[in-house]
């Protein structure tokens, strides 16, 4: 009896196991809907060409869309026949297809005609240079969706002009890679165009016009960390629904353009270590939603803080505005933004006092003014040094001071008491010193008086 529900409970557990491999073994899906003959061929030889010659396919991998999936393959089906629809290669995870040194485009990639997103990461290594095939790209103009080149070292040569005929592309991301050459002039052919990411490569030149005239999608734009010049085009205004905006690490200059500040959308501005001149202008009036606004390092920049309306801009809760030859006041207004994480001020020539009310901005967690013409006393509770320590950087502005009485024993690093306290102080010393003397006399006098009674 015993050994009897024993084997049903062996029974009761193993079943499932059973029935789940039978179903996996049962192609049902490739008998229903066999893959054409041309597309399978053609996806075997784009991924052997990737994958190395030790990849044999229809050995591996007989029904691909079917019930032998290939990681980073998707299909779909596509008037009772699968296509494939996705193509990722690279270490993204454990079973990923990953390229081998010999890693070369196969032209027929382009006959994948349902193929919507295509992208390669970390597959051209720095041992074998490859470049981007430059035409046939207009064969999967119906239907690409999704193109991207990551952390592909190998990657060099230019953008090829032929990607303009993407007309379906919304996400074109070309990122670390070793690329240069000067953006396409057609860029702005891509209607459809949401996210365009270039940063890290060695792109020269300027951005094209054309990006302004149709991409109006545009939702990101990052072309960080390359090598293009010349000045802002004023037509980037067109791009109204911009949420990100990332020129930083490039060699822009020029003035920025008033008519940025149109782009109410906006979260983050990233200009950073660029050349940028002409001061703030009233840039930065419109941007109603912006959050991080970083125009850190272009010495150049200049002009004042006084020049834009802070209480436009409510949303803002990172500030870093270092090394950007500002001069001028720090704008009372700022202080006011209670949604201030983060603000960097150091060195420009800032002068004026500093309102005790950033103090009260509940999110502070940095201000960095160190190395500025900052003057006056500093009135912050003992609260707001204890709270931001070493991220309260006042340091380097010779003229600032701090009142002990405020602080007591927690002293704000690099500045001088101001100078009425520092007199109070000596003058108490000095007291203390006499109390002191006093004391030591009298009881001397005192023993004097017992050595004469005894
Ligand atoms: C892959 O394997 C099949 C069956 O074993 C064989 O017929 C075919 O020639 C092989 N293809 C390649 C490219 O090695
Ligand atoms: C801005 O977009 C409009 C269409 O919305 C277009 O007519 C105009 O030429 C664009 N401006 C620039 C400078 O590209
Ligand atoms: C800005 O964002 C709002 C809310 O998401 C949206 O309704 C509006 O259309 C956007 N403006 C533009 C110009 O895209
Ligand atoms: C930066 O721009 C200024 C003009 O505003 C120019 O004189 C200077 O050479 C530029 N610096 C670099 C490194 O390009």
């Amino acid at each position: 009896m015993r050994k009897m529900s024993c084997s049903w409970a062996f029974l009761l557990l193993v079943s499932p196991i059973l029935l789940a491999s039978h179903g996996l073994s049962e192609p049902e899906s490739s008998i229903i809907a066999p893959m054409e003959e041309a597309e399978q061929e053609a996806l075997y030889l784009v991924l052997q060409d990737l994958v190395g010659k030790w990849w044999n396919g229809s050995e591996l991998y007989p029904d691909p869309c079917g019930w032998t999936q290939i990681q980073g393959v998707s299909c779909d089906l596509f008037d009772g026949l699968w296509y494939v629809t996705s193509l990722n290669i690279g270490p993204v995870f454990d079973n990923s297809l990953r390229c081998s040194q010999q890693a070369r485009f196969n032209p027929l990639l382009f006959q994948l005609k349902h193929l919507r997103s295509l992208s390669f990461f970390n597959c051209f290594s720095r041992h074998q240079q490859m470049i981007i095939p430059s035409s046939n790209w207009k064969k999967l103009s119906g239907s690409l969706k999704t193109l991207e080149f990551r952390s592909n070292r190998g990657l060099v040569g230019g953008i090829p002009d032929d990607i303009v005929q993407l007309s379906e592309l919304e996400s074109l991301v070309i990122v670390e890679n070793s690329m240069d050459g000067e953006l396409p002039t057609e860029l702005g052919k891509l209607e459809r165009l949401k996210r365009l990411m270039l940063s890290g490569n060695h792109f020269v030149g300027r951005i094209p016009n054309s990006i302004c005239v149709s991409s109006t999608e545009l939702l990101i734009m990052d072309l960080s960390r390359n090598l293009l010049t010349g000045p802002l085009p004023p037509c980037l205004r067109n791009l109204t629904s911009l949420l990100k905006l990332d020129l930083s690490d490039n060699r822009f200059d020029g003035s920025l353009p008033p008519e940025l500040g149109r782009l109410e959308n906006l979260t983050l501005l990233d200009l950073r270590n660029n050349n940028f001149s002409g001061g703030l202008a009233r840039s930065l009036n419109g941007m109603a939603s912006i959050q991080d606004l970083l125009l850190a390092h272009n010495p150049n920049l200049g002009g004042s803080l006084e020049e834009t309306e802070w209480g436009n801009l409510r949303e803002l809760t990172t500030l870093d505005f270092s090394h950007a030859g500002l001069t001028g006041a720090i704008p009372e207004a700022m202080a006011a933004l209670k949604k201030l994480r983060y603000v960097a001020l150091d060195g420009n020539g800032l002068t004026g006092s500093v309102s005790p009310e950033f103090a009260s901005l509940p999110c502070l967690g940095a201000l960095y003014l160190n190395g500025n013409d900052l003057t006056g006393r500093l009135e912050f509770p003992r609260e707001f040094y204890q709270r931001l320590g070493k991220r309260f950087a006042p340091w380097g502005n010779p003229n600032l001071c701090y009142d002990i009485a405020e602080t007591a024993e927690i002293i704000p690093y690099g500045v001088a008491q101001c100078k009425q306290d520092h007199q109070e102080l000596f003058s108490y010393a000095a007291r203390a010193r006499t109390e002191i003397w006093m004391t030591i006399l009298c009881s001397w006098a005192l023993f004097g008086l017992w050595l004469c009674f005894f």
